[in-house]
């Protein structure tokens, strides 16, 4: 398999400040990416960095097999990339500005700017600053995807569509991927990300904490526990059963995480008189947030 994107221990440092830390990671040819990290995580950061927007402090990218510095023009014609802080002339109207970006890249047939912008709702004859964050990002969006990039780098591009379109964004992606396309998306919102992505990375701080494909992602969900008891119980009768953990009690209320099977906190429970019980499956909403803070992937793998 190639690799679209092949980054090795990439590091950004500004002045004293982390912006990320030896990243080692490859996107593969014709994936949809999915690149996952709470604001400040260091996304926006890497992705300048594959089109030498900034330079690295150490490290290397390789984006198509190439240089981002050396061969930046080539490049920047096979890639589409939406910027997480889209901005152009805003006296244009919406039209004209995408026939200049067209044309800039070599044209692009007038129906395709078109028939994206009625899939997306954009009017085309709408001056760019009359427009709201939402339609002006549809046309970054439609910048992005116009000429049929072999890669889209995307940096958070649903931030401000309405759910209607954002539908419409991830068709978009599915058909660039069918199309033999490859997609890297940034997003802070993982259900954005699950519904189209092969595989994910999680950032945090400048580091990578996990790089899994979303189905493995998903096969590590656990189950929350809540009992209640008719009286008091102890904790230390729960920590040591197998794949009990977190355990807190509060007088008559135990909750605990268990990852497999629950029967050894069941039989143990049942030792007591139950007076109710909740258990909830982890999804993977809830997993990232575990990762967001800090928790670490040990106790879900
Ligand atoms: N130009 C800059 N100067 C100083 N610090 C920066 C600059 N750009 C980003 N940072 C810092 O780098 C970290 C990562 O930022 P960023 O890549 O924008 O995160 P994300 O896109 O994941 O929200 C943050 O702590 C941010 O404050
Ligand atoms: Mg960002």
């Amino acid at each position: 398999m190639t690799a679209a994107i092949e980054l090795v221990q990439l590091t950004k440092t500004y002045g004293p400040r982390r912006g990320l830390t030896r990243l080692t990671l490859q996107v593969h040819s014709g994936e949809v990416f999915g690149y996952l990290g709470p604001n400040g995580a260091g996304k926006t950061t890497t992705i300048r960095m594959l089109l030498d927007l900034i330079r690295p402090t150490s490290g290397t990218a390789r984006v198509l097999g190439l240089d981002p510095r050396a061969e930046a023009v080539e490049l920047h014609r096979r890639i589409g990339y939406l910027a997480g802080d889209f901005v152009v002339d805003g006296r244009q109207r919406a039209g004209e500005c995408l026939a200049f970006l067209a044309a800039l890249r070599g044209g692009v047939p007038r129906r395709r700017i078109i028939e994206l912008a009625g899939r997306l709702d954009l009017d085309l004859n709408a001056r760019i600053k009359s427009l709201s964050k939402g339609n002006r990002q549809k046309v970054g969006l439609v910048q992005a995807f116009m000429h049929h990039p072999e890669l889209l780098i995307l940096d958070e591009p649903t931030s401000g569509l309405d759910p209607l379109v954002q539908q419409t964004f991830l068709d978009l992606v599915r058909e660039a991927r069918e199309a033999g396309q490859t997609v890297l998306m940034s997003s802070h919102i993982m259900s954005e990300v699950e519904a189209v992505a092969d595989r994910v990375a999680i950032i945090r701080e400048g580091e990578l904490v996990a790089l899994d494909t979303v189905a493995d992602l998903r096969a590590r969900s656990f189950l929350q526990v809540r009992i209640n008891f008719a009286a008091p119980v102890r904790a230390e009768e729960f920590t040591p059963l197998p794949g009990v953990s977190d355990v807190t009690v509060d007088g008559t209320t135990l909750a605990c995480r268990v990852d497999g099977s629950p029967d050894p906190l069941v039989k143990a429970a049942a030792r007591h008189t139950i007076t109710g019980l909740r258990a909830d499956t982890q999804d993977l909403e809830d997993l990232f947030h575990g990762y967001y803070n800090g928790e670490a992937a040990s106790t879900a793998a």
